[in-house]
């Protein structure tokens, strides 16, 4: 009885210590591919963008190979080819979820496009039971709908990024939009600030208590610093950020 305490005593802080020590050397080895990943956040984006693009046709591809199979009859050459791939499907479908979440959680939302991703979001998601139905009891309608949802989802999403493209074009380009701040603000600096210059994401200062003046906020629009590129939009347009972010978010 009395030794229980004791033993406990003993060994409590050593195991603390030992957790500590191994939280802390994880933490030493992890922290600086944390702070290189949020810096380099545009990096990230794009890395996880293109795996996106390959991993997603790949996962088509797979789908187109075995639908046809299923259709046409390819029974034990379906089951065949079901076998060898799967392990590849699995890690295939693991980035394919994994890129595309955090995609989603990247994208600047309220534009007016933004239904298109919830379709796509709800077709991903409804067409996995109905593939996994469809080829457990070999249902040739549920396998083809199933590719059809989500070479639909995949046609939606490039939708979704044309028409964002374009919007963005016409905010970049249009002599109109030029001195539109508000919406060359949204265009070009809420991944990082948010819409109301509070969100400091990848180490992205509060715009609303900035003390910088408006020549200043052109000049980091214009050439960036640290952390911040340089935005991709001509003297007129930075202009008219700076003025927007002067005089709407800073101090607001
Ligand atoms: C990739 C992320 C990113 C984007 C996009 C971005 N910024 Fe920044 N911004 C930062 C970071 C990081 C800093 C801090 C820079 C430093 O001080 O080293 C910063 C700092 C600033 C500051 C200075 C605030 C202060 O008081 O020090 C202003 C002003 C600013 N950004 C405005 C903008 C505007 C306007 C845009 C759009 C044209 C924009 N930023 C786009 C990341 C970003």
């Amino acid at each position: 009885m009395i030794f229980l305490p004791n033993s406990l005593s003993i060994h409590k802080p050593s195991n603390l210590n030992r957790f500590t020590k191994i939280t802390n050397s994880y933490l030493h080895f992890i922290l600086p591919f944390i702070a290189i990943f949020t810096v380099n956040i545009h990096i990230m984006y794009k890395g996880f963008l293109h795996t996106h693009y390959l991993v997603v046709s790949l996962f088509l591809l797979l789908y187109v190979i075995k639908t046809v199979l299923l259709l046409s009859n390819k029974t034990d050459l379906l089951k065949t080819f079901s076998k060898k791939t799967k392990l590849f499907e699995i890690i295939i479908s693991f980035l394919f979820l994994l890129t595309g979440i955090y995609l989603m959680t990247q994208i600047p939302y309220g534009g007016k496009y933004d239904y298109l991703l919830w379709i796509k979001l709800v077709m991903i998601f409804a067409s996995i039971p109905i593939a996994v139905i469809g080829f457990r009891r070999s249902n040739k309608m549920l396998a083809a709908l199933s590719l059809l949802m989500i070479t639909g989802s995949f046609g939606l999403g490039e939708v979704y990024h044309k028409k964002k493209g374009i919007a963005k074009e016409m905010d970049t380009t249009t002599p109109l939009a030029a001195n539109d701040g508000k919406a060359l603000y949204e265009a070009n600096c809420t991944l990082c600030h948010g819409a109301d210059g509070k969100l400091g994401m990848s180490g992205a200062k509060d715009l609303t208590t900035s003390v910088m003046d408006l020549a200043a906020i052109k000049e980091i629009i214009i050439h960036g610093k640290g952390a911040m590129p340089a935005a991709q939009v001509n003297a007129e347009q930075a202009t008219a950020i700076a003025a927007y972010v002067n005089d709407q978010i800073k101090g607001h």
